[in-house]
């Protein structure tokens, strides 16, 4: 199964990538999972894509379609994977679409999870994830079922995004209407997208993305 989760900051890409990935035996491709460790490990990559992040802008396309094409190219990807946070950009979906012809690809499935404004902003200022793991939390609609221990994996760390925060957030809006939205009508046309309330409870959205992965 090869799947693009797509939405604005905050729609649940990154949630709902994690419970599909022990169900269906599959990777999870977060571009930005992969950015804040080139940050953390301060490589050159990261080094550049820091500021711009921070600014809630978007890392060059070129940037990140090399990333993306050497994790593509993993043995773990072979029978399918999830992007979360990739294509952003028509660019990228272009660039995307010729890497997975080359390998012989296409992708079964893109599901929008569409959330309101005032929510996504909601739901970025109240995230956290586990330091050791990354499973996502909320300080008022998921905290972990044990109080300041992670339930996937026991740690009692937790961290907080430097781009959660509300001006930063305003931005990366922004960059999704601008940038990222037209890709709903990319997909449209081409017969894969799936646009699903991405405002219902967690375990709902669950469902619904079963139940298209299954049709
Ligand atoms: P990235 O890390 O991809 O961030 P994002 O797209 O802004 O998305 P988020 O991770 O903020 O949200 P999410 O949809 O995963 O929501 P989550 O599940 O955590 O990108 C960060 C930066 O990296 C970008 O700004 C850019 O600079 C750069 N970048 C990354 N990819 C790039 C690319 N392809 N090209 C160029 N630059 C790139 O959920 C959010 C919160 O809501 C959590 O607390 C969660 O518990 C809660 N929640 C989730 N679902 C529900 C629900 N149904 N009900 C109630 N609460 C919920
Ligand atoms: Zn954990």
């Amino acid at each position: 199964m090869k799947l693009i989760l797509l939405g604005p900051p905050g729609a649940g890409k990154g949630t709902q990538a994690q419970r599909l990935i022990d169900r269906h035996g599959i990777p999870q491709l977060s571009t930005g999972d992969m950015l804040r460790a080139a940050v953390a490990a301060e490589t050159p990559v990261g080094v550049k894509a820091k500021a711009i992040m921070d600014a809630g802008n978007l890392v060059p396309d070129e940037v990140v379609n090399a990333i993306v094409a050497d994790r593509l190219a993993a043995d773990d990807c072979s029978d399918g994977f999830i992007l979360d946070g990739y294509p952003r950009t028509l660019k990228q979906a272009d660039a995307l679409e010729a890497l997975l012809k080359g390998r012989g690809q296409h992708l079964d499935h893109v599901i929008e999870l569409k959330v309101d404004d005032d929510i996504l902003v909601k739901r970025v200022s109240g995230r956290f994830s586990c330091a050791n793991c990354g499973t996502v939390y909320h300080d008022e609609d998921h905290r972990p079922k044990s109080e300041g221990v992670c339930d996937n994996c026991g740690s009692k760390e937790f961290k907080r995004r430097p781009d959660d925060n509300a001006e930063t957030m305003r931005s990366r809006l922004r960059t999704y209407y601008r940038e990222t939205s037209p890709l709903v009508g990319y997909y449209h046309c081409k017969g894969t997208l799936r646009s699903i309330d991405g405002m219902a409870p967690i375990d709902d959205v669950t469902r619904t993305i079963e139940e298209i992965l299954k049709s």
